[in-house]
């Protein structure tokens, strides 16, 4: 009886020590990367590691997720950054893409005048100029540490292009699920279909991404925007009816934009402007929610759902009429963020009936095809805090690969509203500040989002993927976290619902909302539908206690948390 007694004090003193070991060694106080890649967060790390900052670690996972995320971390697609730096700047930097000097804003309508999805989202015609190296090399130029090289950042991706990753779950579920899409372009083939189905632990080689990513490293810009890549991209617009010429490529340059800033009782939020419509739709409906106190009212409640739903109808009404690329479009910016806007607003939310939204024509809701944007950040030790949402716009974009070049082309020329009150992929709807025209960069719902303490200090980064979806989510995670005191991780498995005013629906996943309120919400007018993808794939970083906690949504993801902090 003794003798057990002592075993069991032994054993606990065991597992107290290896608990211990466990804690010390991944302290979490020294910095952390969040992306959808284990391999790709780890690259940041190690860039951390030897010294670099943020913005290096950012890029070098960037580039990283080009080779290991391809469904949506690209080369031949765009994105936005938006970041504080430890001296206490706010950045936001634009590499979305730009519409060819050729594109017209015709161009997806049929003989009929009728949006021709196909064309719009599967065809060379559906790629807008890629913006993802140019913003990253500035990205590093700019912030970077200056510590590491060119080729030092981009080692990592080169390697696991060149000599093969391990694919995950997640990834290999992915590429047999794209197969057939797959065998209809040569290039995308080659690289992405084999014999036999794809199964966790197969190595997949990427030799000619590998060049790709090698002459960047040699040549900078000018090793994609000119030279052997430009030639590749434009031979393979040329063979398949796209846009892009070689003047596009020389004439592409990213922007570095005022990110739309607002403030939520004692914090300041920090979120990209347009072209993006994320930040000014996010601030928008948190102007509006601080004038409730939603700490009292239980998430996804039945008054906490229709308060959001009331919320985003009115946000996303806004976004179809006022939102485009600054380049071409006045946003009224400082309106839609203000405090007053949102009481005048107000006025129009009734908390015991939903207020339908208006009978204008609304687009389809595409329901079927699932959606790849990724969400990546990095804290470090010192304060910088940098957050990129990138994509392809659809899963592997229109599917078609450089050929030769070895990446996949986005098909971003989708997200311009190409007849007015027609609904694109995601349901959503616009009008002349969102039409296609040459050098036009098209609308996103992008939320990369920073939130800043009361003593300005950085706590927070996080956005998503998921299309007109990110937006809401964001929002859901930012109150679940400042409202409702969640820690990043449980704010971001938190299930969501979603609205954007046209459809008048309110999509929910399943587990977040229970038998009753369901019922409550439609004794409110309201129509619901079982959302049947996820509502956005979030990640993020929080900082809390000196401690670096991650989120990384597991929607989607069949691999657990991709996180890395140490
Ligand atoms: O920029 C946008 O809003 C869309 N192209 C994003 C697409 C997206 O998030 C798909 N992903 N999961």
């Amino acid at each position: 009886m003794k003798n057990s007694y002592k075993n069991l004090i032994y054993l606990l003193l065991a597992i107290f020590a290896t608990w211990q070991a466990w804690e010390l060694s991944r302290d979490n106080t020294n910095g952390a990367v969040s992306s959808t890649s284990k391999i790709a967060s780890d690259v940041g790390i190690d860039i951390l590691q030897q010294g670099g900052n943020a913005f290096d670690a950012i890029v070098a996972t960037g580039f990283a997720l080009a080779v290991t995320s391809p469904s949506n971390g690209n080369i031949g697609g765009g994105g936005f950054l938006v970041a504080h730096t430890a001296d206490g700047k706010s950045v936001s930097l634009d590499f979305r893409e730009k519409a060819p000097r050729l594109s017209y804003q015709q161009m997806f309508l049929n003989e009929n005048g009728d949006y021709d999805r196909t064309v719009a989202l599967e065809s060379h015609k559906s790629s807008g100029v890629p913006g993802t190296v140019n913003g990253l090399l500035k990205i590093l130029n700019d912030y970077g540490s200056g510590k590491l090289t060119l080729e030092e950042i981009l080692a990592p991706a080169i390697h696991y292009a060149e000599n093969g990753f391990i694919v995950n779950t997640t990834t290999a579920y992915s590429f047999n699920a794209y197969r057939d899409q797959f065998g209809k372009d040569d290039g995308t083939k080659k690289i992405f279909i084999k014999e036999n189905e794809w199964t966790n632990g197969d190595v997949i080689v990427q030799k000619d991404l590998a060049k790709t990513l090698r002459l960047i490293a040699q040549f900078g810009n000018k090793g994609f925007y000119e030279g052997e890549t430009a030639d590749l991209i434009v031979e393979e617009m040329n063979k398949n009816g796209g846009l892009i010429t070689k003047q596009d490529l020389l004439d592409y340059d990213s922007v570095y934009r005022a990110p739309v800033v607002g403030t939520y009782k004692d914090h300041t939020i920090i979120s990209m402007g347009p072209p993006s419509s994320g930040g000014a739709l996010v601030i928008q409906m948190l102007n509006t929610l601080e004038n409730f106190d939603l700490k009292s009212m239980k998430r996804n409640s039945t008054e906490f759902v229709h308060l959001l739903t009331e919320t985003q109808r009115l946000a996303y009404a806004d976004r179809a009429t006022h939102l485009g690329d600054p380049d071409f479009w006045n946003n009224p910016i400082e309106m839609l963020t203000s405090k007053e806007y949102a009481k005048e607003r107000l006025t129009l939310i009734s908390m015991n009936t939903a207020t339908p939204s208006s009978e204008i024509a609304h687009g389809t809701w595409k329901d079927k095809e699932s959606v790849e944007t990724t969400h990546y950040s990095v804290m470090d030790k010192k304060g910088n805090v940098a957050g990129i949402t990138t994509t392809l716009n659809l899963s592997y974009g229109n599917k078609k690969v450089v050929d030769g070049a070895g990446f996949l082309l986005n098909n971003e020329m989708d997200d311009f509203s190409s007849k007015p009150g027609v609904g694109n992929a995601f349901g959503l709807i616009g009008f002349d500040a969102n039409a296609i025209q040459p050098f036009k960069r098209p609308l996103s719902s992008m939320t990369p989002t920073i939130v800043l303490n009361s003593n300005n200090e950085a706590i927070l980064t996080v956005g998503a993927a998921g299309g007109a979806r990110i937006i809401t989510a964001v929002l859901q995670i930012l109150v679940s976290i400042l409202d409702h005191g969640l820690e990043i991780d449980e704010a971001i498995d938190t299930p969501r619902t979603h609205s954007q005013w046209l459809p008048d629906q309110i999509f929910y996943e399943k587990e977040s909302l229970s038998k009753k309120t369901i019922q409550e919400l439609k004794e409110l007018n309201h129509t619901l539908e079982p959302a049947k993808y996820s509502i956005a794939r979030s990640h993020g970083i929080q900082l809390k206690n000196g401690k670096f906690i991650t989120g990384s949504d597991k929607r989607g993801s069949r691999d657990g948390n991709q996180a890395s902090t140490y």
